[in-house]
């Protein structure tokens, strides 16, 4: 019998990396403790993300809602981008993969600004892996500005003008979203471009979500069955009910 499996490591990854401040909490540390050691995380699974031939790895690191955490965690976050991309380009760029910035650069300091055109501008030429980094982001803020812009182009606002306008339009759409610290939301992330990607919900943390726990997700897609809204009979036709005469 034909496996209605798509068998396949998925192109496009994208991740809500929660549970920083809980794996913190736990060890008695601050907050911003635990976002530290989500960089780590992050660093770990990009390099993974190369080593299987994933091409597009899509992660929330600040969204749209984050301005209304605590001044002190806000600021920690953007210090944090700051010496991240002091700390991590080099190594990135020595990997293979290219750097995107996705998100409303107007809410970001011009220091926070230049760092992300200097990094993406380093890395242009990298081709192993996209890295977007999606900070000052949100799914309903991405579809506001491809709206207004095709708008002010005059343009119609069919799903096509749109998925050239949104600020993923550099990538295919996620085939796996993966969100890590055990709950089972989507919390204004790629709302336009997940219509058909897969969901995995894992409990782990971020900080300890490692390679293992990446294969496990890979794995999982690789054994669904993605449909696109047709019949599994239309996606395997040999598996079809046979037509008696
Ligand atoms: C959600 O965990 C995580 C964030 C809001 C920030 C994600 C950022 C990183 C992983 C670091 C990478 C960042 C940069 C700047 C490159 P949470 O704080 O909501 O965790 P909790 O649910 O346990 O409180």
């Amino acid at each position: 019998m034909t496996s209605s499996k798509n068998g396949a490591v998925p192109r496009h990854i994208a991740v809500i990396m929660d549970g920083n401040g809980r794996w913190a909490k736990r060890r008695l540390l601050p907050r911003l403790a635990g976002h530290k050691q989500g960089v780590e995380s992050l660093r770990r699974c990009a390099r993974a993300c190369v080593e299987r031939g994933v091409q597009v790895l899509t992660v929330f690191a600040f969204s749209s809602e984050n301005w209304n955490r605590p001044q002190e965690e806000v600021s920690g976050l953007m210090s944090l981008l700051a010496s991240a991309l002091a700390k991590e380009v080099a190594q990135l760029s020595r990997d293979g993969v290219r750097l995107y910035f996705v998100g409303d650069r107007q809410g970001l300091s011009d220091k926070v600004r230049a760092g992300l055109q200097e990094a993406e501008r380093t890395t242009a030429h990298n081709t192993r892996l996209i890295l977007n980094v999606c900070f000052n982001y949100g799914g309903r803020w991405d579809i506001a500005q491809a709206a207004q812009k095709l708008v002010a182009q005059g343009m119609e606002l069919t799903p096509e003008n749109l998925d050239r306008a949104m600020a993923l339009a550099h990538v295919p759409d996620p085939d796996l979203m993966i969100r890590t610290g055990g709950e089972t939301r989507i919390s204004n992330f790629l709302l336009w471009q997940a219509a058909y990607t897969e969901l995995f919900f894992s409990n782990a943390l971020w900080p300890e979500f490692d390679e293992a726990a990446l294969d496990e997700a890979i794995a999982v897609f690789s054994g669904r069955e993605r449909r696109f809204g047709q019949t599994s009979e239309q996606i395997q036709p040999s598996s079809a009910v046979p037509q008696t005469a």
